[in-house]
């Protein structure tokens, strides 16, 4: 794409260690890879190697001061070691604490001394693209505040933590919309198993020879698996996107061939399955959950 997206992080908790070392440890990511971190590695023209941090904000006196690719592994923070993060040149500024301090963290971490900084300044000098909000949970009036910079910086907004800006319509909608800067709230992906929200698990056993290698007949592939689930004209679809056998991941060579494969077919061909399917309109997993719409009633 050529434009790195410039992103600040305000926060540098365990979520910001994940997503520092996560660029990181995904730069070479081909767009075929087996990746089980990411969703995509590319996303609307921008490969994850695109995000360029340049600048970080916290209150913790042991992070304040430290340069980016320290503080993320800074206790408190625990987040596992995947990635060695080279200099970033970010150092971590002083935020404002209003109530991202709350009863337990105030018991294990210190506030950082001297005066807040000056957020909006920082934002534009170092000219961010995209705020990404990982403040501790319970953090609504920091969160407004921290808003209200972004919003007079005129960066976009990542909201990760559960304090609901951009589903108020009547009061932050409209600031953004003025602002003309977008605002998304963010699901992580983490890079462990039963992870992604939207795909079905599964244990799986594959009778090679009918998926096309004749020569492995009797033979049988073992693992588990991610498969995208959904209905389509009464006939159920069940496509597997990854499988792992003994910890180890599917080629991407050989996966091609299986995610078009229906693992549902031969369900659909017993009658009375099929009956059920047919008084359906849809089926889907979305955020962990299977839905199921039954037809209306004519
Ligand atoms: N969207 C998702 O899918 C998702 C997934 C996991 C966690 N979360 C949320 O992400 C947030 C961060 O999680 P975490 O595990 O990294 O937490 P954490 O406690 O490890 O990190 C929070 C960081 O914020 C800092 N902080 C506290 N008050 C501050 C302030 N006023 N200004 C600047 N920094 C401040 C703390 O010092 C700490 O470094 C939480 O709200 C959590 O609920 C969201």
């Amino acid at each position: 794409m050529g434009n790195p997206v410039r992103v600040a992080i305000i926060g540098v908790g365990n979520c910001a260690s994940s997503l520092v070392q996560g660029v990181e440890f995904y730069k070479n990511a081909k767009k075929t890879d087996f990746v089980p971190g990411l969703m995509h590695p590319i996303v609307g023209g921008y490969h994850i190697r695109d995000i360029e941090f340049v600048a970080a904000i916290d209150i913790d006196k042991n992070k304040v001061g430290k340069d980016l690719s320290e503080a993320i592994y800074t206790k408190p923070n625990n987040t596992v070691r995947f990635a060695d993060v080279p200099k970033k040149d970010v150092t971590v500024v002083r935020g404002m604490t209003h109530d991202g301090l709350g009863k337990y963290l105030s018991q294990i971490i210190e506030k950082a001394p001297g005066p807040t900084a000056d957020i909006v300044r920082i934002l534009k000098e170092t000219q961010t693209d995209v705020v990404v909000n990982y403040l501790p949970v319970g953090s609504e009036e920091a969160t407004k505040w921290y808003t209200e910079q972004i919003l007079t910086a005129g960066c976009a907004m990542v909201n990760c933590i559960p304090v609901f800006i951009a589903r108020d319509p009547a009061y932050w909608q409209k600031r953004f919309v003025e602002a003309g800067v977008p605002i998304i709230v963010a699901i992580t992906k983490a890079d462990k198993e039963r992870s992604d929200p939207d795909r079905v698990k599964g244990e799986l056993s594959l009778p090679l020879q009918e998926f096309g290698w004749k020569l492995l007949k009797g033979r049988y592939l073992n693992g588990s698996g991610t498969f995208n689930l959904s209905l389509q004209n009464g006939v159920l679809f069940l496509a597997p996107q990854t499988i792992v056998v003994k910890g180890k991941p599917v080629p991407d060579m050989y996966m091609q061939g299986l995610r078009n494969q229906n693992f549902a077919a031969s369900l659909t061909n017993q009658p009375d399955v099929s009956a059920v399917l047919q008084g359906l309109q849809e089926i889907q997993v979305n955020d962990g959950k299977l839905i199921v719409v039954p037809k209306e009633k004519q």
